[in-house]
């Protein structure tokens, strides 16, 4: 077998037991929707998050576009958000009715802030931050200048559980922070599922009536509302794994170590610059390929076994969904760069320091092949 890119079984086999065990008690329960498995990871990810509450969804979409919702934010709003993120991002913002608005991200693949504040508007309503890759975006000078212009900031922590800035997690800076369980991300679950998390009553409130038909209370609907539920199966399993998260963040962060030893010294490709502290949780390791030899170096490591991804081919408003926002090529120069020379390298808590070694010996070989 070769190199895997991602590997949630690891993680699987580590809860495996107590799951199947409570996988018998919530069947025999028949709490299979909400209820208290639910809510005590709620109270559980508050917890870890430093946060008053939590209110499971979904998946990660319903998360983003629950969170635009409970804000009210809808037609003839705009939402600025960066051109390199997974669709999601733009597609929760455009399902409320509101215009995405985008912007470019920087070196570092992350939102461009200077770029955010030429774009505001009297329409602005909010701005999503996407924590890509595992990387938190540095909000310390978001915050006041948020503030100051009445712009909420909503998180969007799909790839980032775990990451955190001075001790303060991702998901606590903003006015609410959106959360992915998608099996394959650093908390994953067993099938979808997704999180809001805040520390506003009032939206707690709010998207706790959204995600259910608009009542917290049985067949008390009041206001309108939708139907995105975190089941209790995968609640018991993202519980299980909770305790697990900041070991398996250092984990990643190790690789990411040994990606760096291995790598520093091949000019054709750029290494990550590297946030080395909490604020980088490597998700993703992704390299730029430079020269063109992006698709070529992919295949050659699929050849050699090694599975690779590319997050993502086209930066958003390349995409034929959003051509009506009507951004030409050439708007985003940084993002569309990147997007042909990046390549995502296999991250998972299974993955050795020989395995690394065995991949970043692959890469030299192909440049050398490539120079003779
Ligand atoms: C940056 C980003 N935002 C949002 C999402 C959406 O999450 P989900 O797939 O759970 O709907 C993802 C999922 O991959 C993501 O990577």
């Amino acid at each position: 077998m070769g190199i895997l890119f991602s590997a949630p079984q690891y993680e699987f086999n580590i809860i495996r037991e107590d799951w199947l065990q409570s996988v018998v008690q919530i069947a025999q329960n028949g709490m299979f929707v909400s209820g208290p498995v639910v809510s005590k990871f709620e109270s559980a990810f508050a917890a870890y998050s430093g946060v008053k509450g939590a209110v499971g969804v979904g998946n990660g979409t319903d998360a983003l576009f629950l969170a635009l919702k409970a804000l009210g934010i809808g037609p003839g709003d705009e939402v600025i958000t960066v051109t390199n993120t997974f669709i999601a991002t733009v597609g929760a913002i455009h399902q409320t009715g509101a215009r995405p608005v985008l912007v470019d991200c920087d070196d570092s693949y992350l939102i461009d802030f200077e770029q955010v504040k030429a774009c505001v508007t009297p329409r602005t309503k909010a701005v999503i931050p996407v924590h890509l890759y595992g990387q938190l975006v540095d909000l310390r000078e978001w915050l006041p200048w948020a503030e100051e212009n009445e712009i909420h900031i909503v998180e969007d922590c799909a790839q980032a559980a775990g990451a955190s800035l001075n001790g303060k997690a991702v998901g606590s800076w903003g006015i609410m922070g959106c959360f992915s369980f998608y099996p394959d991300k650093n908390l994953g679950a067993l099938g979808d599922g997704g999180m809001i998390v805040s520390s506003s009553p009032e939206l707690l409130t709010k998207l706790r009536q959204l995600r259910s038909h608009g009542g917290e209370v049985r067949y008390q609907h009041d206001i309108p509302g939708f139907n995105s539920r975190l089941d209790s199966l995968q609640a018991s399993a993202l519980h299980l794994k909770l305790p697990y998260l900041d070991e398996w963040s250092n984990k990643r962060r190790t690789i990411a170590d040994w990606y760096e030893t291995y790598l520093q010294d091949i000019e054709d490709i750029i290494i990550p610059n590297g946030l080395h502290s909490s604020r980088h949780v490597y998700h993703l390791y992704v390299i730029r390929v430079k020269n063109g030899h992006r698709e070529a170096l992919k295949k050659h490591l699929q050849k050699k076994g090694v599975l690779t991804a590319v997050q993502y081919p086209a930066p958003i408003h390349l995409t034929p969904a959003y051509s009506f926002l009507e951004y030409d090529a050439g708007s985003f120069p940084v993002a569309e760069a990147y997007a042909s020379e990046i390549l995502s390298l296999p991250v998972h808590i299974g993955l050795t320091e020989d395995e690394v070694l065995m991949i970043a010996s692959e890469i030299k070989a192909f440049f050398i092949l490539n120079k003779q």
